[in-house]
């Protein structure tokens, strides 16, 4: 069977299905046009009118010359009914019936019909069988009728055939506008008929006819079926009945006629509708909620297009979650529940209450299913072909999900992206975890999605902000095993399952490719892949799948393999510096990732600058390291009396959260950790030696190459930025301590930048030969230039800002004997970091860039931080995603920058091994006082 197919054939489920929390597997669509048994609920009679606020408007128009109410129940208000009522008390019944004996009520028989064919015939009746009141009002009708002397009620011949006691429309049209003078147009009395006919009381004998004032020829239900009731003249007592109850009937008859003929207008296929019908439609529409944001131009187009459905009975399913989407819908009458899978009902929707787009409009399957919680529901429907060419482009900007009253997911519709293969989307503004996942694996994954959706990338990036690995796990188990309390599955069952399952392997192998190892740092997220590769070989129906399971499996293997072999890894931060790897039994040194569970050796200091070495692995926690720091340094105080703390070269202090981890990369260049008593952290100085330039090379700058300098610091900035991973920007902007995951890479990383701006700082300030300062910013004027031609703008920017740095931009004799080329191109450096218009200029240049690049990483921070301190992160209890999604497009940009190696070409070495040491230790001063007073000290202050 083909998912979705539509037949109009429907299906009922039991409502010991329905019960939230417990599976619920796709009830099966009959597929073959016929109508089909079903454990119906029986068919009730006398569906009254809902009567809800939205569809209670009453007007009344005289229109064609017909009283017609506007509301879109059609059904007459009661203020309208009273007015009825008063007219009836006084009516003068014509014709001379008498008053009433008591009435029999009317037998009724099921008649079978097809429910809701996708062209509905409106010759045919919307109810499974009438309603009493309907069956008495039509009694009361042929009643009088035949006891009418010059009935029109007659045997008539019809092509050879014999039709007993039928009549044509005109004449019974006739007949009604004589017998009350509240009947005053022929199209009143015509209405009236049709709402004996909608509801099978009176039919075309062929079947064919709505009720016309016409020459077609009607008769009643009860001369259709014959039997005793149809028989002879009608009883004194029968007539007396039927002339104490006509009043009443009349009244009724009279209020359901222009809804009849609205909905009989909705049954004819559009180029049968006249022009007068699509007025009448038009102006019922105005009334519903769910087009108000429509133009009158689309309301008119929609009038032509909207099809009226009417089911009978509760429990049938409109469509199945999963399926294509075909149609939208509103509800005019009745209710309906939205079923999901493995929630049971999550959400009951109302008379007003629209459904259905989300799957036209995201071109994804059907999110849910729904089943008619009333009998007699009343629907208009749009479908898919007609939505798309009338209201796609002109939806609502905002859907709003809800499940059990609360909302759960809020999508915007957004305009195309390129390379989108829809012209419209909905997009996620803000939800709640799980069913966030949910619209995930029900509608973006699957057939209908290729490539890497926008909505899937940004979960995943994100995901651990508001929803941890092992909840996300546990979610993903529970979907893959959404069959484990069924027994027995149809084949139909099983495919949907099956996809379900695919899907989960899907977002895995999606999850895998957007966060590589990250993924497999969790031991639970390991433990699923396992389970879940176990489970795909051993299922037949999942062969294809096995290739992506092995796939994922293999880089889960050499992850691990690679852990293995780095296990035990011991970095040593040098008192300053950047941290230094002391491998143990690394080959590859080079792309070096710093671990959580990686040794780090340390100092910490105490207040009167003694120290102790200490050794712990990165993930420490700030209060451990205080308490072993405190018991080393024979502090004698309990750690709540105690606080670990960095102290600047400028003397400025930060004191860490007990909760804080990867503290020793995090520290500034020249800073230094200590341990102190809460109370004394005013006494704490900086060491004498923090004012004084890192340990590093000492080495004649003048005869190394430019150009290899650029390009071996290329080559050793991209493999820090390449061990930078992109939820360490997260943990960096949310504060690691929420997460209590280190983000030692991206310290290192945004250290080196700081290292390389003092450095040319430091090289200047401390080169007292007037002309070697001249050949040195000449010379780092040359370098930005070429790590701007290797696309490291990281470097770029270090290059450039140290140059601009105070106590550089002041050495005034320097710059006068800068060659004006230099200087020139010195200024467009400058205007490229100029940090206007949130810089603008260096954002317009990278964008044109193709990868491998290495961007000029606290832009990117800056943005995280931006989108972090200027949006909550949740919106009435729900993730706010549009947070999500700005913080993703910066993490995006790191894997764009990286998406291609670096493939430089190398220049021709001249002294490689000594730029290489040079490089990788700059000496450096970071106290901006003391580089001051050197540049002073270099180039005194000319006295005017
Ligand atoms: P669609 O996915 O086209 O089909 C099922 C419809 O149910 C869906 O569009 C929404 O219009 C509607 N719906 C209402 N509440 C929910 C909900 N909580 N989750 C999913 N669908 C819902």
């Amino acid at each position: 069977m083909v998912v979705g197919q539509r037949s109009w054939s429907t299906q009922t489920v039991a409502g010991s299905e329905l019960v939230p929390g417990v599976l619920l597997l796709r009830y099966r669509r009959h597929s073959g046009g016929e109508e089909q048994a079903t454990k119906a609920t029986k068919a009730t009679a006398g569906a009254t009118s809902a009567t809800s606020a939205a569809v209670k408007r009453r007007r009344q128009l005289e229109r064609g010359q017909m009283t017609r109410p506007a509301s879109m129940a059609f059904e007459m208000s009661n203020k309208n009914k009273e007015l009825m009522n008063d007219i009836f008390t006084n009516c003068k019944l014509k014709n001379g019936f008498g008053p009433s004996v008591q009435a029999t009520a009317a037998a009724t028989s099921p008649t079978k019909r097809p429910l809701s064919p996708d062209h509905p015939n409106p010759a045919l009746p919307i109810t499974e069988t009438p309603s009493p009141a309907m069956n008495r009002m039509g009694w009361a009708l042929r009643t009088l009728l035949v006891a009418d002397n010059s009935s029109c009620l007659k045997d008539r011949k019809v092509s050879g055939k014999l039709i007993r006691k039928c009549a044509p429309g005109t004449e019974l049209v006739d007949w009604l506008v004589n017998l009350s003078p509240i009947v005053h147009t022929r199209a009143q009395a015509a209405g009236m008929w049709q709402a004996l006919l909608e509801e099978g009381v009176l039919a075309h004998v062929n079947k064919e006819q709505p009720f016309k004032d016409k020459c077609f020829l009607y008769r009643f239900r009860l001369d259709e079926e014959g039997g005793t009731a149809a028989a002879g003249v009608p009883q004194a007592d029968d007539l007396g009945a039927a002339n104490e109850h006509i009043r009443e009937a009349l009244s009724a008859l009279f209020q359901r006629g222009p809804d009849a003929t609205l909905r009989m207008i909705l049954r004819k296929p559009s180029h049968e509708r006249t022009s007068e019908e699509l007025e009448l439609v038009f102006e019922e529409l105005v009334h519903i909620a769910a087009l108000s944001h429509l133009s009158t131009s689309i309301k008119r187009e929609l009038s032509s297009i909207f099809v009226f459905e009417a089911h009978a009975q509760a429990g049938t399913i409109l469509f199945n979650q999963g399926d294509e989407g075909r149609s939208w819908y509103i509800l005019l009458k009745g209710s309906v529940d939205v079923v999901i899978h493995g929630k049971g009902t999550v959400a009951t929707l109302k008379t007003g209450d629209d459904f259905g787009k989300l799957a036209l409009i995201n071109d994804a399957p059907r999110a849910a299913t729904i089943v008619l919680k009333e009998n007699n529901c009343h629907l208009l429907r749009v479908d898919k072909e007609h939505f798309n060419r009338i209201l796609r482009d002109v939806e609502a900007n905002t859907l709003r999900l809800q499940e059990h009253g609360k909302d759960v997911l809020v999508l915007e519709r957004v305009a195309k992206q390129r390379g989108q293969h829809s012209a419209f989307k909905y997009t996620v503004m803000s939800g709640t975890p799980a069913k966030m996942l949910e619209h995930l694996l029900e509608t973006r994954l699957g057939q209908s999605v290729g490539g890497l959706d926008p909505f899937l990338d940004d979960f995943l990036l994100t995901h651990i902000v508001f929803m941890p690995v092992v909840q996300l796990v546990d979610e993903l188990a529970n979907y893959f095993h959404c069959d484990a309390h069924e027994d027995a599955q149809t084949a139909e069952d099983r495919e949907y399952i099956i996809n379900f399952k695919k899907r989960v392997i899907q977002f895995m192998q999606k999850w895998v490719m957007a966060v590589r190892h990250a993924a497999f740092e969790e031991p639970s997220v390991c433990d699923f892949i396992e389970d879940l590769a176990a489970e795909v070989e051993a299922d037949p129906d999942l062969n294809e799948e096995t290739s992506i399971v092995h796939n994922v499996l293999t880089q889960m293997a050499r992850y691990q393999e690679d852990r293995n072999q780095n296990a035990g890894q011991k970095w040593k931060l040098p008192p300053n510096g950047q941290p230094i790897c002391l491998f143990s039994g690394n080959a590859t040194p080079s792309k070096t990732v710093i671990r959580p569970d990686d040794d780090i050796i340390f100092r910490v200091y105490c207040a009167d600058h003694t120290y102790c070495t200490l050794r712990f692995p990165m993930h420490t926690t700030a209060e451990l390291i205080k308490a072993c720091a405190a018991d080393k340094l024979q502090l004698n105080r309990g750690p709540e009396d105690l606080v670990l703390v960095e102290v600047k070269s400028n003397g400025e202090r930060s004191v860490f959260k007990d909760n804080d981890v990867s503290i020793p990369t995090g520290l500034s260049l020249n800073g230094r950790l200590f341990v102190s008593v809460k109370d004394h952290l005013d006494a704490l100085t900086q060491l004498q030696e923090q004012e004084c330039p890192t340990e590093g090379v000492d080495i004649d700058l003048e005869i190394l190459s430019t150009k290899e300098l650029a390009y071996h610091i290329t080559l050793f900035e991209w493999d820090l930025f390449w061990a930078v991973h992109e939820y360490e920007l997260l943990y960096h902007t949310f504060g690691r301590h929420h997460f209590g995951k280190i983000t030692a890479n991206l310290d290192v990383f945004l250290r080196r930048f700081n290292e390389v701006q003092y450095w040319i700082v430091t090289e200047l300030v401390s080169t007292p030969s007037l002309s070697k300062r001249v050949g040195l910013v000449r010379k780092f004027i040359k370098l930005a230039a070429y790590c701007k031609e290797y696309q490291n703008l990281n470097a770029f920017f270090a290059v450039v800002m140290g140059l601009s740095n105070m106590a550089v931009s002041r050495l005034q004799q320097t710059w006068e004997k800068i060659p004006s080329k230099f200087r020139k191109i010195f200024q467009e450096f400058e205007a490229l970091i100029d940090p206007s218009r949130n810089h603008r200029a260096y954002r317009v240049f990278v964008g044109k860039l193709q990868p491998p690049l290495i961007p000029f990483m606290p832009l990117l921070l800056k943005d995280m931080t931006f989108a972090h301190e200027g949006n909550k992160t949740s919106l009435d209890g729900l993730v706010n995603f549009e947070k999500m999604h700005m913080m993703a497009q910066t993490m995006r940009t790191i894997r764009f920058c990286r998406s291609r190696s670096l493939g430089l070409e190398p220049p021709s070495p001249k002294s490689e091994g000594e730029v290489r040491t040079y490089i990788s230790s700059f000496r450096v001063i970071d106290n901006q006082r003391v580089l001051t007073a050197m540049s002073q000290k270099v180039e005194p202050t000319r006295k005017l």
